[in-house]
């Protein structure tokens, strides 16, 4: 059984390192993505503070996301790329950082409750092929070390996670 352990005391690069080590032994032996996005975002919500939403979405096509796995309140299906904050990630291939999502032209709230939001692609071979995205009830939850934390979740993801093509 994978039990996750309480990181504390650390500043938020050290804390995303050893956020990743657990991922990767949470991830280790298993490779369906479903699988994996699922534990990567019951990870991510559990060690994470201040969250109210955790998840994947995947590209189903090339101009439309569908919902993947997730820890939170039930959310929107489909994101047409360059819609709100995870159609801009996939459109401009990079993480965006929201600081305050009344200000974000065209965010989709999915829980009134959101605040601000962190979006980073998932990238395989250079291509973008889903996004994992995160909420907060908190205006300014997310800094750059959260970007490239969870940057390095994603990578850590797909790079444990078996691909068909
Ligand atoms: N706020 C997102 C939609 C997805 S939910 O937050 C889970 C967006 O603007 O793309």
């Amino acid at each position: 059984m994978f039990e996750a352990r309480a990181i504390s005391g650390t500043d938020k690069p050290a804390f995303y390192r050893e956020l990743g080590a657990q991922l990767q032994a949470l991830l280790s032996g298993e490779g369906d993505p479903v699988a994996n996005a699922a534990n990567t975002s019951a990870l991510i919500f559990q060690m994470l503070p201040d969250l109210n939403w955790a998840g994947f979405y995947f590209l189903h096509s090339e101009d439309e996301l569908l919902l993947g796995p997730f820890q939170g309140k039930p959310a929107c299906v489909r994101i047409a790329v360059g819609r709100g904050v995870c159609g801009t990630a996939v459109a401009r291939g990079e993480s965006v950082l929201v600081e305050d999502v009344h200000a974000f032209p065209g965010h989709i709230a999915c829980d009134a409750a959101s605040r601000s939001e962190l979006v980073v692609p998932l990238l395989r071979d250079g291509r973008v092929f889903g996004v994992i995205d995160l909420d907060s009830p908190l205006p300014g939850r997310f800094d750059h070390d959260d970007r490239d934390g969870i940057e390095a979740l994603a990578a850590t993801y797909v790079a444990s996670t078996s691909w068909d093509d």
